[in-house]
């Protein structure tokens, strides 16, 4: 019930201000996004990696309205690629991104985003590492896959996202299990209709099941993005079946959430990827983070009324 009040909420301009201001938010908010600036984010990264895990960098941010915005998104972007190129951190360190921080939603919007990703994807492949393009709410879609197939002309190692909540999705991982491309699935954040996506968290881990066996049996690269134990066991025996290498899929998961299970996956021999989002513009992604799982909001509650 609460979750998607909070997700409202999460595209409500007042509540930003309300909930970006408060003190006492800080540090339930550093849980999930562990430092403001590149400086403070990669000792996290060195931890991480030094644990045997791998990381997948957000500059988080979205839904922007000036096109400068959307230069700095890039730039921020160029930044850290400059600094996992000078500390040798290319080879376990991807980037993803979301197409909305790069200006999709502003006029003319799809060429702009393209035009703004490129050379993130460019100077990433130039590291040895790649990008994944997240998937945001279901009207803008359409647009990512197609930014998608572009930029795999030149950097066929760039990845995307799919959410098995949409009922389009199938039809998506079919077109996306085929040699060489990298597909991340995951259950889906956004607050969608009941004309495009399931509702029903059995319907929508049934869908998510019958996504990975097709990501399974195809010749792509699966992504597993889920802290789900029991989809994180079917995922497993599905590789066994398809007879897929320890290293011909991967497990990701949030930073924050469930880190000892990345820990058993990794020790397991698994590839685990742990999705870390830095910046200041935090809010969007931390209302997702709460929407998951209302015990977080009634945390965060608790923390405002005990200072
Ligand atoms: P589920 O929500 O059922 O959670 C399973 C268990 O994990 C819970 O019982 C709880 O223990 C724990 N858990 C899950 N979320 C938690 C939270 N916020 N706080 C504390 N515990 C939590 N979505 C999207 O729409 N577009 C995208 O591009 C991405 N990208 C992405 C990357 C990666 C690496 C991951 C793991 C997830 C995403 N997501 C996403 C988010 C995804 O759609 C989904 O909302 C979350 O992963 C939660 O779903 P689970 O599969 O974890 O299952």
């Amino acid at each position: 019930m609460l979750g998607p009040v909070i997700l409202a909420a999460s595209r409500s301009d007042t509540m930003r201000r309300i909930v970006s201001a408060a003190p006492v938010t800080k540090p339930v908010v550093n849980r999930f996004i562990p430092g403001e600036t590149v400086d403070q984010v990669i000792p996290i990264v060195e931890e991480l990696t030094r644990s045997g895990l791998e990381v997948t960098l957000d500059v988080v941010g979205e839904d922007i309205t000036e096109v400068a915005q959307s230069h700095a998104a890039r730039d921020a972007y160029l930044q850290l690629i400059g600094r996992l190129e000078e500390l040798g951190l290319g080879e376990t360190v991807e980037m993803s991104v979301k197409l909305s921080m790069f200006g999709q939603a502003l006029e003319g919007g799809h060429e702009l985003a393209l035009a703004n990703v490129r050379p993130v994807v460019e100077a990433a492949a130039a590291i040895g590492t790649t990008v994944t393009l997240d998937a945001e709410d279901h009207t803008t879609l359409d647009s990512m896959f197609a930014i998608h197939e572009e930029l795999r002309r030149d950097f066929p190692q760039t990845g995307c996202v799919i959410q098995a909540y949409l009922f389009r999705t199938e039809a998506d991982a079919r077109r996306l299990a085929a040699a060489g491309s990298r597909v991340r699935i995951v259950k889906g954040a956004y607050k969608e209709p009941a004309e495009v996506a399931y509702q029903d968290k059995a319907e929508i881990d049934k869908a998510y099941v019958r996504i990975m066996k097709i990501l399974m049996e195809g010749e792509g690269y699966p992504m597993i993005g889920s802290h789900d134990p029991r989809l994180i066991a079917i995922g497993q025996e599905l590789a066994r079946q398809a007879g897929r290498k320890l290293d011909e899929y991967e497990f990701q998961m949030l930073y924050g959430i469930r880190s000892e299970e990345h820990l058993r996956l990794a020790a397991e021999g698994h590839r685990m990827r742990v999705y870390t989002a830095y910046g200041t513009d935090w809010y969007g992604y931390f209302m997702r983070r709460l929407a998951e799982k209302p015990a977080n909001l009634l945390f965060f509650l608790r923390s405002m009324i005990t200072k």
